[in-house]
């Protein structure tokens, strides 16, 4: 695929479904992220990849977080928020560990933006559709615990691949632009 033609019909999937990317794609798709510019080459990325049984321990760890922010939650409402982990077979949570010094923080969380940009774009270039996907979960301190983060690391998006069950729709995306 070209790369303009890949950045032009990206889109993220409604709906993705089994067979996970397999490991050398999984791999692949990571080397991508990686190739992200990086003010002052500090690395900033962290790649976690959950799949099978670690989805459940993060969708269990997103129903705590629910139970402890909103008690009153129905029995469906905490299994509904356990499951959302399930809607692809593999999760790669992308996180920033922010490096204090000159380069300033929202610089580092913009080369890991970066990243899951070539992520999404590469997974797209081998034929998987993707969803990025950030909610409380993302600034949870148990579920940056559970992942292996520091509490003052940012999860920046769980990126959600999988095959795709149904494609998004590729809808009109205005620019603003001011020639000065
Ligand atoms: C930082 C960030 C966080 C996002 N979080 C969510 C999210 O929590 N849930 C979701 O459905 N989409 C999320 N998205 C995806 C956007 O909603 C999606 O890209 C947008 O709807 C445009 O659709 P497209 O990707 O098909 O162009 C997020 C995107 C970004 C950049």
């Amino acid at each position: 695929m070209d790369l303009l033609e890949g950045i032009e019909s990206r889109t993220s999937a409604l709906k993705l479904r089994e067979p996970a990317p397999s490991r050398v794609d999984v791999e692949r798709i990571i080397k991508a992220g990686t190739k992200a510019p990086d003010h002052g080459r500090l690395r900033p990325w962290r790649f976690i990849v959950l799949e099978g049984e670690a989805r459940k321990r993060l969708g269990a760890a997103m129903a705590d977080m629910l139970r402890a922010k909103t008690p009153d939650a129905s029995q469906a409402q905490l299994d509904a928020e356990a499951a959302k982990p399930l809607r692809a077979p593999i999760i790669i949570a992308v996180g920033a560990a922010i490096t204090k010094g000159k380069i300033p923080e929202i610089e580092q969380v913009a080369a890991v933006a970066a990243a899951i940009q070539n992520m999404f774009l590469a997974a797209h270039a081998l034929g998987y559709g993707a969803m990025w996907k950030t909610g409380a979960a993302a600034y949870d301190r148990n579920i940056k615990e559970l992942l292996g983060l520091a509490a003052e690391d940012h999860i920046v998006g769980f990126l959600y691949l999988g095959s795709i069950a149904t494609a998004g729709p590729s809808v009109a995306t205005p620019a603003e632009i001011r020639w000065l």
